[in-house]
């Protein structure tokens, strides 16, 4: 394929060394004399593991040359890759001047060109930024509609500095955001056979993607260096601490916990790290992402409870009670913050939850609604079908099986609201369906 890369920083020197060794015809268009000038003498831009070897039997290969101008490189063009700066911008935004600047000159290569050109956006912007500012500058330059006169794509790009030629070769994944077919074709034939598995998704998912990712390798970084500060002040060995930490990739690295969903809870979580901080306030450590949990989990429960507010609606039904599905431990179950705010708010409130029959409820957890939610036991339902038919707002607070079904139950008028990602909105087709944080 013929491939113009703009832009021949760290991302963009990488993707056209890696590219043309792949055999496709790279064009690199930087506005650096200096950096086309080391292109074209077979030279690496800049400092990074076996790249110099790629672009020199590249450049000898005949596949791989630069221009300082996009016109020049674009004739014959079926992918551009913008892969120029998106620096921060003073208040901390987005500074996307120069992808707009090569944008506009890739749009208008394009004004008639007859070919169909996939424009892919590799530069980190955030969600909305390629369909909202990109496209109409691309559509206006090059006199035509994205997916019809040419492709838009946003391809996120997550090489490490350092190791990023093998990182290309060897890719967990390649996640292509697309507006089009063509386009989603056109970017799984330029990688065919590296990039690991390759999966297509929207254009603004795609954006958001990189963000998530970034922030939760800083979140990794940050959370293991609070351990080892705190384990350095308890005399541990905070390297042995988190090697045995990473050993449990069921519930420590795994998918496990990574769901939007509702607030955690229980007789375990808020405790400990609430004795965490108060080890560590001793210890007078400041450890701010460990020590923010609890607050981040409280505004998810004051979510909960806004969202609910906002329908205006003085009825609510809430199914499930325990802080997870198919338990009847009910302390610190998040959901009964809700039901408390609610109660106190004056609203009329039905419970129910498979699990919890005051009968049975026994011991510490007895206690716990004795002296925590006095106001329980007189508003449970044995039967989910009585809180259902006597509320105008119907939470879903757990994912138990036994909600699933739900959403077909509502009637014109209600309105259900899941905090657990529990029911398939699909499923609701007479009342309306507000999810948390989805
Ligand atoms: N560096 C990384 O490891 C990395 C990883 C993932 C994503 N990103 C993102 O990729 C983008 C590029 O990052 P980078 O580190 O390669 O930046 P960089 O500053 O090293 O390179 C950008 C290049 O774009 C050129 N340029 C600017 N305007 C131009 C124009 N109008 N026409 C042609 N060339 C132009 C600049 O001269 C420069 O050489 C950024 O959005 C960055 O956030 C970077």
């Amino acid at each position: 394929m013929r491939v113009v890369v703009v832009g021949l920083g760290y991302v963009g020197s990488v993707c056209s060394a890696c590219l043309a060794s792949r055999g496709h015809h790279v064009v690199g268009v930087d506005t650096s004399d200096w950096k086309v000038g080391h292109i074209r003498d077979g030279k690496s831009p800049i400092v990074e593991a076996g790249l110099a070897d790629l672009i020199a039997e590249s450049k000898a290969a005949g596949r791989l040359t630069a221009t300082t101008r996009i016109a020049e490189a674009m004739p014959g063009a079926d992918v551009v890759l913008v892969c120029v700066g998106t620096p921060s911008a003073p208040d901390g935004g987005l500074d996307l001047a120069h992808v707009k600047r090569a944008t506009a000159e890739v749009g208008a290569a394009i004004a008639g060109s007859g070919r169909f050109t996939t424009v892919t956006m590799r530069s980190t912007m955030l969600p909305g930024s390629v369909e909202g500012e990109l496209q109409p500058v691309l559509e206006r330059a090059a006199g035509g509609r994205a997916g019809e006169a040419f492709g838009l794509a946003y391809n996120p790009e997550f090489l490490r500095e350092g190791s990023a030629v093998a990182d290309f070769f060897g890719a967990g994944y390649t996640v292509i955001g697309a507006g089009d077919e063509k386009s989603a074709a056109a970017l799984r034939a330029m990688y065919e056979g590296v990039g690991g598995e390759m999966l297509v998704t929207a254009i603004r998912t795609a954006e958001m993607l990189k963000y998530v990712n970034n922030a939760y390798h800083a979140l990794k970084v940050s959370f293991a260096n609070e351990v080892g500060r705190w384990a350095k002040r308890e005399g541990i060995d905070s390297h042995q601490v988190m090697a045995l930490f990473c050993r449990d990739t069921k519930l420590n690295l795994g998918p496990s916990y990574l769901k939007p969903g509702f607030a955690f809870g229980g007789s375990c979580l808020p405790k400990d790290l609430r004795a965490m901080n108060q080890r560590a306030r001793r210890h007078d450590l400041v450890l701010p992402v460990i020590a923010s949990i609890l607050e981040s989990n409280d505004r998810h429960v004051d979510e909960a409870v806004h969202l609910i507010e906002r329908l205006k609606k003085k009825s609510v039904g809430v199914l499930g009670l325990s802080f997870k599905a198919e338990t009847d431990d009910l302390r610190e179950s998040p959901i009964l913050r809700v039901v408390g705010t609610l109660v106190g708010k004056g609203y009329s409130v039905l419970l129910h939850d498979p699990n919890v029959d005051m009968e049975r409820v026994l011991g510490a957890n007895r206690r716990f609604v004795e002296d925590e939610v006095p106001y329980l036991p007189e508003r449970l339902r044995a039967d989910m079908r009585d809180v259902i038919a006597g509320s105008e707002v119907i939470v879903v607070a757990n994912p138990g099986a036994a909600f699933a079904g739900v959403g077909a139950m509502l009637a014109p008028g209600q309105a259900l609201v899941d905090l657990a990602h529990a029911v398939d909105p699909a499923t609701v087709t007479r009342g309306e369906y507000h999810g948390l944080a989805w």
